[in-house]
């Protein structure tokens, strides 16, 4: 395993590819408007704004779903050559684009096109009473692409944050039951902690340079198939970081086991095309976030009975963590436990959101560890291996 030094906002304050936030998560859905009911109902977004016909889009229809920073798009096409109708029928709904808050969205673009990103689409300026959005798009991995926003007037983000319109085209959605039942129990999920991509055998070195040499972001762990393994199936990962603490994207390989890969499984689903594999979300509270989740339905991976035999004399004895959340509700609520020497860690994740087994997401509450439960991966690797046996994949 290797440490990288972290990139200080003060190394990049000129630099065009300073990332200032997360403006949005893009994905491609069916059905956009059916899609927001069920991220409303099971996660607790609010259904914040919409673009479809009505306010002039013509070819897509969006969502804007929003919880803490995190602010969640979902768009369908309205025509069979709309690029989202395309990949739904090849990849189903899946996350399409992790969006960047930039200072310059055209400067950002400029130079990460010279740093030897692929162009998805050159800077759009839109501007209009309200204020001006441009966005500037390049191709990371597979399916998925980096917008860079900048935000000027009544566009800024920190308008947005206090309810301004997400930008043209898009207007306020109706205030109505569900909305009002996601603020009075509060699902307590803050911001995208981390988005994690899978990518084909023998890719992820490629694009570990690749955010390295494009974005500027540093290598901030490495697990091998040592790490990540089981009887059966293997995966290797490197966790690439922007620095900051805005976000860490680890990216996954599949490795030879006796039995296929999870990795290898996803790839199976998107004939090969690389992808967001989970977003995780991360919480102050486990406890309340996952009781709320599995109060609306949410469905986690179980764990084997046997993992709290083990993981408090591994959390608090080897590793020296003391967990202050109660251990006899972290286990009715089968929460995994994690530490490392800068603290622990509460995490726990969804089964597949869809029925390719393709996204599922991730809860993470962070006491001090900036790590990603390797502890963990044993277990829940056994865990998912059950599961992919299930659904006739192993
Ligand atoms: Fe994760």
């Amino acid at each position: 395993m290797t440490t990288a030094l972290p990139i200080t906002s003060a190394m990049r304050t000129t630099d065009p590819l300073a990332l200032t936030d997360i403006d949005s998560v893009r994905m491609y859905v069916g059905n956009a408007k059916q899609a927001a009911y069920f991220y409303a109902h099971t996660f607790g977004f609010k259904i914040e704004q919409y673009s479809d016909l009505t306010t002039g889009s013509r070819s897509e229809a969006s969502y804007l779903l929003r919880q803490g920073n995190i602010r969640l798009i979902l768009t369908s096409g309205l025509h069979e050559e709309h690029p989202a109708c395309q990949e739904v029928a090849r990849f189903g709904d899946g996350v399409k684009d992790i969006a960047f808050t930039v200072r310059d969205a055209a400067l950002s673009w400029q130079q990460a096109v010279k740093n030897g990103a692929i162009s998805e689409h050159e800077p759009i300026q839109v501007t209009d009473a309200t204020g001006t959005v441009t966005t500037a798009a390049i191709r990371t991995f597979g399916r998925c692409i980096h917008t860079f926003v900048s935000r000027r007037g009544g566009y800024e983000l920190s308008k947005v944050k206090a309810g301004g319109v997400f930008m043209p085209s898009y207007a306020r959605a109706k205030e109505f039951t569900l909305n009002q039942f996601n603020i009075e129990h509060p699902c307590g999920l803050e911001c995208l902690d981390h988005c994690v991509g899978n990518v084909g055998l023998g890719e992820m070195n490629r694009w570990v340079q690749w955010y390295s040499e494009v974005l500027g972001f540093a290598l901030f762990k490495h697990f091998d198939d040592q790490d990540i393994s089981t009887e059966y199936s293997a995966l290797m990962s490197k966790v690439m970081d922007s620095g900051s603490g805005l976000i860490k994207i680890p990216i996954n390989e599949p490795a030879h086991g006796k039995r296929k890969s999870q990795v290898q499984e996803y790839l199976d689903y998107t004939k090969g095309v690389a992808g967001i594999q989970h977003l995780a979300f991360r919480c102050n509270d486990a406890l309340e976030t996952v009781t709320e989740l599995r109060r609306r339905g949410v469905d986690f991976l179980r764990l084997p009975d046997t993992y709290y035999e083990k993981v408090w004399d591994r959390v608090e004895g080897e590793l020296n963590a003391k967990v202050t959340e109660d251990h006899r509700r972290i286990k009715e609520l089968g929460i995994l436990v994690d530490a490392d020497d800068e603290g622990y860690l509460l995490q726990l994740f969804t089964m597949p959101l869809q029925d390719r087994p393709t996204l599922f997401i991730e809860v993470i509450c962070r006491r001090g560890s900036q790590s990603f439960g390797k502890g963990n991966f044993r277990a829940l690797f056994e865990s998912l291996e059950l599961e992919q046996d299930r659904r006739g994949n192993l």
